[in-house]
C-alpha cells in the first residue's frame, strides 16, 4: 500500500487502476472514499470484499455533476433544483435507475434505485474526470468502524487491502453526505449529513426524516442505516455533563467538565461545522489504552448537529454488541 500526494501523474495512475477493475482510496470533502468502477461488477465486488461490507448495503455512485448523473438515474425537477444549490457537495440523491443504466447491479444491491452524488473535493473531481467513469465509493474503512477523514485513518483501517491512497489532507466537512430519497411524493432524508435538513427544505419544501416515519415504511429506508456503525472499540456514553477519571471526554463548547483522563474538544466555541470536521479524528484519538470509556457532551440537535448526533448514537448503540463479543 502506498500513500501518495495527488499530482497529475498519481491521479492518472489511480484512474488506470480503476480501469483495470482495481480499488483506490481518495479524499472527498466529507470522508475518504474507497473507489471502484461503478459499472464493473468485479470492481464493486472488490470494494465489498476490502471493506468486509454486507452485500445488501448499496453504494453511492460519484459523478462530476448533474449532466453526467442523468445517464445513470431518472433525473427529477427536485434533483435539478437541489443540484443547482448543493452540487458539487455533500448531498446524495436516491433516484430510480435510468433505463439501460450501466451501474453494476451489485453496487445498488439489486434495488431499482441508485444513490448518486457529485463530490466537491478537487482531488475527487480530478479522479472522476481522469477515469471518465462513475465511481462507486463507500467510506474507506472496514465496515462498522469509524469513518476516515485522513489518509492515515484509511491506511490504519484497510492496510494492504488498498493498493493506493491519494492523500488530500483532512476532509473539510468531516461527516458523510446527506442521503435524500427523491423517489416518492415527499422527499425523505435517509441519513443526516453534510447538507442540513433546514437548507434542503429551504429549496424544495417539506422533507420527512426517515427516523420519524412509522416502522413498516421499509421501502423508504436506507439499508445501511440498519447496522451499527461508526463504532470505536471503547464504549461510548452520551449526554455527559460530568466525567469520571477513567473516561476520555469528547467535549463541545467553552465549559467542559473537569476530571477526565483526557479531553478533546470538538469545538471550544460551540461551532457545529468545526465539530463535524473534528468528530471522527477525535473519536479515534480518544479510543486508546488507558481510557475505559468515551464520554460525549450534549450537542445541539440543529443544522449539522443532526448528522453529528446520528453518528454518536450509532457509536454508542454498538456497545452491547461489543460486550457480547
Ligand atoms: O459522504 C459520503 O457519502 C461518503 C463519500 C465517500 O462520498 N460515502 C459514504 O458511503 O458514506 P457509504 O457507503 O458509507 O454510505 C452510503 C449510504 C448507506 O447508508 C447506504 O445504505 C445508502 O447510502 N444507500 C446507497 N444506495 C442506496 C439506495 N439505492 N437506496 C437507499 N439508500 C442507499
Ligand atoms: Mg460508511
Amino acid at each position: 500500500m502506498r500513500i501518495v500526494e495527488p499530482t497529475a501523474a498519481s491521479i492518472e495512475e489511480a484512474a488506470r487502476l480503476l480501469h483495470e477493475g482495481g480499488v483506490v482510496a481518495f479524499p472527498t470533502e466529507t470522508v475518504y472514499g474507497l473507489g471502484g468502477d461503478a459499472t464493473n461488477e468485479h470492481a464493486v465486488a472488490a470494494i465489498f470484499e476490502a471493506k468486509g461490507r454486507p452485500k445488501f448495503n448499496p453504494l453511492i455512485a460519484h459523478v462530476p455533476g448533474a449532466r453526467e448523473a442523468q445517464r445513470f438515474v431518472q433525473w427529477s425537477n427536485a434533483a435539478d433544483r437541489l443540484a443547482a444549490k448543493f452540487w458539487p457537495g455533500p448531498l446524495t440523491f436516491v433516484l430510480p435507475r435510468a433505463e439501460r443504466s450501466p451501474i453494476a447491479l451489485l453496487a445498488t444491491a439489486g434495488l431499482a434505485t441508485v444513490a448518486i452524488r457529485a463530490p466537491s473535493h478537487p482531488v475527487a473531481q480530478a479522479l472522476i474526470r481522469a477515469a471518465d467513469l462513475p465511481i462507486a465509493a463507500p467510506s474507506a474503512n472496514r465496515s462498522g468502524s469509524v469513518s476516515p477523514t485522513r489518509a492515515d485513518h484509511v491506511a490504519e483501517s484497510l492496510g494492504e487491502r488498498v493498493p493506493l491512497i491519494l492523500d488530500g489532507g483532512s476532509c473539510p466537512v468531516g461527516v458523510e453526505s446527506t442521503v435524500l430519497d427523491l423517489t416518492g411524493e415527499t422527499p425523505v432524508l435517509l441519513r443526516p449529513g453534510g447538507a442540513t435538513h433546514e437548507a434542503i427544505q429551504a429549496v424544495i419544501g417539506p422533507v420527512a426524516l426517515s427516523a420519524a416515519l412509522p416502522t413498516g415504511s421499509a421501502a423508504r429506508s436506507s439499508p445501511g442505516q440498519l447496522e451499527s456503525h461508526y463504532a470505536p472499540s471503547r464504549p461510548v456514553r452520551l449526554e455527559a455533563t460530568s466525567v469520571s477519571p477513567d473516561e476520555g471526554l469528547l467535549a463541545f463548547g467553552p465549559y467542559p467538565p473537569a476530571g477526565a483522563r483526557m479531553t478533546s474538544n470538538l469545538s471550544p466555541t460551540g461551532n457545529l461545522a468545526e465539530a463535524a470536521a473534528n468528530l471522527f479524528a477525535q473519536m479515534r484519538a480518544l479510543d486508546r489504552p488507558g481510557i475505559g470509556r468515551i464520554a460525549v457532551m450534549p450537542i445541539p440537535q440543529t443544522g449539522l448537529g443532526l448528522a453529528i448526533n446520528d453518528r454518536l448514537r450509532r457509536a454508542a448503540a454498538d456497545d452491547g454488541a461489543k460486550r457480547r463479543g
